[in-house]
């Protein structure tokens, strides 16, 4: 099959090195891919926004399967394109999608199909969501309503806080049209789990779970970042709580949106948080996350390009999924300044000494240096690599990470120690 990857992360770098692994594969390409990539692949210098040179890059090609990484070109529409070209995509359409891109929409179909959620109301204009606050009291989340690159969640201690959040999404418009709608919701607290499904509109598979850390310091703190680590899966899920989800979740998710004539495919994310009344739903995400895919892509025993295939064609029934029962732990390298301002351009090296066992580098920002292949690459963006380990516990697996991070090196490198320390494992994302 010729592949075409669509995407420049570490989530993307993981796909590939995963895709690389089949023999269904005959070329791989990635748009627009990183210095990692290159190395699997050829990399095309295509923005994953810009849709119409995706689907010409498509034509041109002659690509037996396209996989969407990022949600802006699914937001876009690109699914629905290709779909119209007879090419499989592995990603949901543009009207599936809104499980991601509208947070009223993903609300309203949790409400209606009884799936558990907060409590939320929608707002779209600035004067009724300030008359609700009035009379709320206690902390409270507001939330833009569109896509806003992770960061339109505010989470606010008081109505007063509320007050100046829905401000800044409305009258500031500091999220631009993302934030012309807002969601007023319950505060929750909790652990929580990103649990994915890879669905073909009717069927899924069986759930793979891993848990993210958004902050950017050690203990949980500093300001909210794209992630700086990852593992999979914690140690707290189990068969049960996996039933659990895909009864009360996933299932009843998939057969509303085939109700809807959305049918879902490609992977449905949910960010969970178990809380004293049970699991519920934060977010809904029509992708697979980052950094958690650099965790789970190891985890896939099945063949990649079958399973992603099938779910493309409506054929998951006919198809054996299975994750392997190891643990990885993914330890993310930052530019100095990240998520603020901060300098790249910094070789990297250390990629390509003897590695150790069980043991692998995603890369995310880094280009080719000068050199082109031959040289070191350079950073490029504020997460650099992703950094993974595996083993029988997370404890081995994060041994195994760290190790190998200690080889590695660029000017300004950030990352935090505690990836999947026992301390912070179950509560590790209750901070956001
Ligand atoms: P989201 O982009 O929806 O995943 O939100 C980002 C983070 O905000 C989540 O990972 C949670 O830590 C936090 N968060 C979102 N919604 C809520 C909520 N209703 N209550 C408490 N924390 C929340
Ligand atoms: N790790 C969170 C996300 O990909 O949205």
């Amino acid at each position: 099959m010729k592949v075409l990857i669509v995407g420049s992360g570490g989530r993307e770098h993981s796909l590939a090195w995963r895709i690389s692994q089949s023999s269904n594969l005959t070329r791989l390409w990635v748009a627009a891919g990183n210095a990692g990539t290159a190395a699997l692949g050829e990399n095309l210098s295509i923005r994953s926004n810009d849709v119409d040179g995706l689907v010409e890059a498509a034509q041109k090609t002659k690509t037996d399967l396209v996989i969407v990484g990022p949600e802006a070109p699914l937001a876009l529409g690109l699914v629905d394109r290709l779909a119209d070209l007879g090419i499989s995509v592995f990603g949901p359409s543009r009207a599936a999608a809104q499980i991601e891109a509208s947070k009223g929409f993903a609300l309203d179909l949790m409400k209606e199909t009884g799936v558990p959620c907060p409590e939320f109301h929608i707002f779209t204009d600035q004067t009724s969501a300030l008359d609700h606050l009035k009379s709320h009291q206690g902390p409270v989340v507001v939330k833009a309503d569109g896509l806003a690159a992770g960061k339109g969640v505010l989470l606010c201690q008081n109505s007063e806080q509320g007050a100046a959040a829905v401000r800044e999404c409305m009258s500031a418009r500091a999220f631009g049209e993302a934030g012309d709608t807002v969601v007023l919701e319950e505060y929750l607290s909790g652990p929580e789990v990103s649990v994915f499904a890879f669905c073909d509109g009717e069927n899924l598979s069986p759930l793979v779970a891993a848990c993210d850390y958004k902050r950017l310091e050690d203990g949980n703190h500093g300001p909210n970042t794209g992630g700086m680590g990852s593992f999979a899966q914690p140690d707290f899920w189990n068969a049960e709580l996996a039933a659990q989800v895909e009864q009360t979740i996933m299932r009843p998710v998939l057969q509303a949106m085939a109700e809807r004539g959305s049918p879902y495919k490609g992977v449905l994310y949910a960010g969970l948080m178990l809380t004293g009344a049970g699991f519920k739903v934060l977010e809904f995400n029509c992708r697979l996350g980052d950094p958690e895919t650099q965790v789970v892509m190891p985890l896939l025993v099945s063949d990649p390009l079958e399973l992603m295939l099938a779910c493309a064609q409506g054929d998951l029934g006919q198809t054996q999924v299975q994750w392997e029962t190891k643990s990885y732990v993914g330890v993310v390298m930052v530019s100095g300044g990240y998520p603020n301002q901060y300098e790249t351009g910094f070789e990297i090296s250390g990629l390509d000494t003897d590695t150790p066992e069980d043991t692998m580098v995603f890369h995310s920002g880094t280009q080719l240096g000068d050199g082109g292949a031959s040289g070191l690459p350079v950073t490029a963006g504020g997460r650099v690599l992703t950094v993974v380990g595996g083993g029988n516990s997370i404890e081995s697996a994060r041994e195994r990470a760290y190790g190998r991070l200690k080889q590695i090196s660029f000017k300004n490198a950030r990352w935090r120690r505690d990836i999947g320390a026992v301390a912070n494992q179950g509560a590790a994302q209750a901070a956001g």
